[in-house]
């Protein structure tokens, strides 16, 4: 993950709730939220990131969870747009939209009463995407999203509303799989470790880490890898990404709004 979508927090804020961890009434602090937005892009830079910027909508606070946007293919320069679910959000789809297409971009939109959340939904583990749904992708996307691709998937069906994206519960990386098993169905627990484990068979190795609700809670899943770096979003969890460099990154002001470390970066 070297090319990264970033939007700086200037209109960042909590005035609806969307999601679980999000109330109006613990609101994010604005100058906590500027140091540590600017503490995380100052590590990815550092760890060998290239960032690209959106300007910020005053319209659209979610808008710096930029894992949002769409699903971007970098290959052949692709990108599926997200369709929100939540009315706040709706309106950020044109923003990225513009910001694609003046940056050359083949656009690809679903229709629009089917519901996407772009790479907060959407990871590669190799070459199979898992993709999550329940709370605000609709299964329905999947397919799509896939055939758009010409990739394989694999549907996950997440179930506790406080893991509500599947990258609040679900980190890929080259060499293994961070993941809270509980935040899944029974039926998607079958079908994710049966992936694991042909992908493991394929590659030759796969450790697959099932992260404790603590953990998660921290969204110890919602780090980010950059080469050979991890910035995770807590220190407390004491989770050894062993082989990387692992660096810590404060981001209260965001899990208010129920998003950290990726959620906060879009992989171009
Ligand atoms: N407040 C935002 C929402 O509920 C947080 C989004 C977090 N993004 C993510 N990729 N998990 O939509």
């Amino acid at each position: 993950m070297n090319e990264i979508l970033v939007c700086n927090p200037s209109y960042f804020d909590i005035n609806y709730e969307i999601n679980s961890w999000m109330s109006v009434d613990n609101g994010a602090d604005p100058e906590k939220a500027s140091r540590q937005w600017l503490n995380l892009t100052n590590q990815l830079l550092g760890c060998g990131a290239t960032l690209h910027y959106i300007e910020p909508d005053p319209r659209f606070p979610d808008m710096v969870f930029t894992a949002n946007a769409g699903l971007v293919h970098s290959k052949t320069r692709t990108v599926i747009l997200s369709n929100f679910r939540h009315k706040e959000r709706q309106g950020e789809k044109q923003v990225f939209k513009d910001w694609f297409l003046n940056h050359d971009y083949r656009v690809v939109e679903l229709p629009e009463h089917i519901c996407f959340e772009g790479e907060g939904d959407a990871l590669f583990l190799g070459d199979t995407l898992f993709l999550g749904y329940g709370f605000r992708t609709d299964l329905s996307a999947h397919s799509i999203v896939a055939n758009a691709l010409g990739v394989d998937y694999v549907s996950c069906e997440l179930v506790d509303p406080y893991f509500y994206h599947l990258d609040t519960c679900f980190m890929p990386m080259s060499d293994r799989v961070v993941y809270f098993k509980n935040a899944f169905s029974d039926y998607s627990q079958i079908s994710m470790i049966d992936k694991f484990i042909e992908i493991g068979t394929e590659r030759g190795r796969l450790d697959i880490l099932n992260v404790h609700k603590e953990q998660a809670d921290e969204f110890i899943c919602n780090s980010v890898n950059v080469k050979s770096s991890i910035i995770t979003p807590t220190s407390s969890s004491h989770l050894s990404f062993a082989g990387y460099k692992q660096y810590v990154c404060n981001l209260s002001e965001f899990m208010k709004s129920g998003g950290a470390a990726k959620c906060l970066t879009l992989k171009l």
